[in-house]
């Protein structure tokens, strides 16, 4: 069984898919970590986020791994762990411009249905249902109003201890221009798939929206 959820930025995609893959006992695999991993790279590396070559190799030379720890997943590179460093708003600025490229898509689309084999997978990002798993049992596209999607995510910093100066209307306009981009790219772009179910999360709780995916997938079962 393969469980496919896309949307905007912040609607809640990887944390409803968490709990989702804990009370299944399905593989979560979390696509836009694995871009963030790629422009942390490309930082660290010095690199300009447009030079594609130069971004593959580094990206090929550091690797991208998830390891479990705490119970929670975390993402490591050249053996150092980059859970926190991938969710800076620096990392959050140019994620789109290195989730363009496509030679970093191929390698990354390569690596994600390498990881979901043959398991029962729930997988969340921007082109899963349209691109990385097209034939997903049950395809999910999450959305949430602009604002309570910079709510939320100022909530989750402060949760995850990320420090931040954005306020609530910085991050709302950084969302709003990063969703402009990952829509309007050339390549696999975020975009419901045309037999994905659409979910409007702005007035549901996270437990409600949980209900919601389970009794897709139980239909399917
Ligand atoms: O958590 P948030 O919604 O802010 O973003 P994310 O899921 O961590 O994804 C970060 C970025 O990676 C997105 O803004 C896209 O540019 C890119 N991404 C993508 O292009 N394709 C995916 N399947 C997942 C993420
Ligand atoms: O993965 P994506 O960027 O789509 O969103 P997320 O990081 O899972 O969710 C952003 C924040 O929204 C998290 O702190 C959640 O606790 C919160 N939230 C939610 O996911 N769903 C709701 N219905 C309400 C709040």
């Amino acid at each position: 069984m393969q469980v496919a959820i896309d949307g905007p930025a912040s609607a809640g995609k990887s944390t409803v898919a968490k709990i989702v893959a804990k009370k299944l006992s399905f593989i979560y695999i979390d696509t836009g970590a694995m871009y963030r991993a790629c422009t942390v790279i490309a930082k660290r590396h010095g690199l300009d986020y447009g030079d594609e070559v130069a971004i593959l190799r580094a990206v090929r030379q550091d690797g991208i791994e998830f390891k479990t720890g705490d119970g929670e997943q975390k993402v490591y590179s050249a053996g150092e762990d980059i859970s926190l460093e991938i969710r800076t708003p620096e990392i959050s600025a140019h994620v789109s411009q290195v989730s363009a490229l496509k030679s970093i898509r191929e390698e990354m689309v390569e690596m994600q249905r390498k990881m979901s084999g043959e398991m029962n997978v729930i997988m969340d990002g921007r082109d899963i249902g349209t691109t990385v798993l097209p034939n997903a049992e049950v395809k999910i596209f999450l959305v949430a109003s602009a604002r309570s999607r910079a709510q939320r995510r100022l909530l989750d910093f402060k949760q995850r201890g990320i420090e931040t100066t954005q306020t609530v209307d910085e991050i709302e306009a950084d969302i709003a221009a990063r969703d402009y981009k990952d829509s309007h790219r050339a390549i696999s772009p975020l975009k419901k798939a045309a037999d994905a179910i659409e979910i409007d999360t702005t007035e549901m709780t996270i437990e409600q929206v949980v209900e919601r995916i389970l009794s897709e997938i139980e239909k399917k079962l």
